[in-house]
């Protein structure tokens, strides 16, 4: 299994920069075998379609943080259906969200912030799922969160986490497309859709956590409402806040 240095990643990160996110996929896949699509039942559904067309087999993981809509999960099996895939969903450890709830209650996020809640279910199965890997890809966009993800490159060595064999190359092929880019392609391209995109949600996490928006408003307010916008990372890109 090759590993790529930093400055190597720094090279594509400027090479890359440019291209289409369907070119930074091609290079994405051409380099790494170990490589895996992090999927969140959202607008990222894009990256599915595409990845998919490059490489049929693509693997594709999504989070079950045990609170997603009831619109995700049924939009899960459809992509599951749709594309053929063998989707890896990923769950928390018992053990911990059991001992959170006990002593906190199924909303503690309200009162303490939602960095705990988020660390048991989707940042610790995230790390779990990472350590097995060499590279993994993301949705994020810069114009997804104006407070954290305004210079995100589209490939970068994530700091954050530890991969199979070491540093872990984590690519953003969606990086430098707006929402507008996003949506022309999945109506041109007659790709599903998560159906609470057709009631107002834009940005869409876990239902407590998030809430459709208002003409006008920001994709972000819709997520974590109640805290400051420079925190609303959950911690599965918590290299955006760090940097
Ligand atoms: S979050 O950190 O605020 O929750 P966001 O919803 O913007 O992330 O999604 C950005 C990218 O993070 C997604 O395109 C996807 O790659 C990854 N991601 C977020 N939530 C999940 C999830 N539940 N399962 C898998 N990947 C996810
Ligand atoms: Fe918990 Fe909300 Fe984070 Fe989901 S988004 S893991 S419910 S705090």
């Amino acid at each position: 299994m090759p590993t790529y240095s930093d400055d190597q990643v720094k090279t594509w990160a400027l090479e890359l920069d440019l291209k289409t996110p369907q070119e930074i996929l091609r290079h994405a896949l051409a380099h790494h075998d170990n490589i895996a699509l992090s999927f969140s039942g959202a607008e990222d559904v894009v990256l599915v379609d595409m990845a998919v067309k490059l490489r049929p087999d693509v693997r594709v993981f999504c989070l079950d943080t045990g609170r997603l809509h009831r619109e995700t999960y049924e939009f899960l099996e459809k992509v599951r259906d749709h594309y053929g895939i063998a989707l890896e969903v990923m769950f928390p450890d018992a053990g911990a969200v059991e001992q959170l709830v006990r002593e906190k209650g199924l909303f503690s996020f309200y009162r303490d912030d939602h960095k705990e809640c988020c660390g048991i279910r989707k940042v610790e199965p995230l790390r779990r799922k990472l350590a097995t890997l060499e590279a993994w890809i993301t949705g994020q966009r810069k114009d997804q969160s104006p407070g954290t993800r305004a210079v995100i490159p589209v490939v970068q060595v994530d700091g954050a986490s530890t991969g199979a064999s070491g540093a872990l190359v984590k690519y953003n092929p969606l990086a430098n497309w707006r929402s507008i880019d996003v949506w022309r392609y999945i109506r041109g391209n007659n790709v599903p859709y998560n159906a609470l995109h057709e009631r107002g949600f834009v940005s869409i996490g876990c239902d407590p956590c998030t809430r459709a928006i208002l003409p006008g408003q920001h994709e972000r307010e819709g997520r974590w409402w109640w805290e400051d916008s420079t925190k609303k990372e959950c911690g599965l890109h918590i290299t955006n806040i760090e940097s």
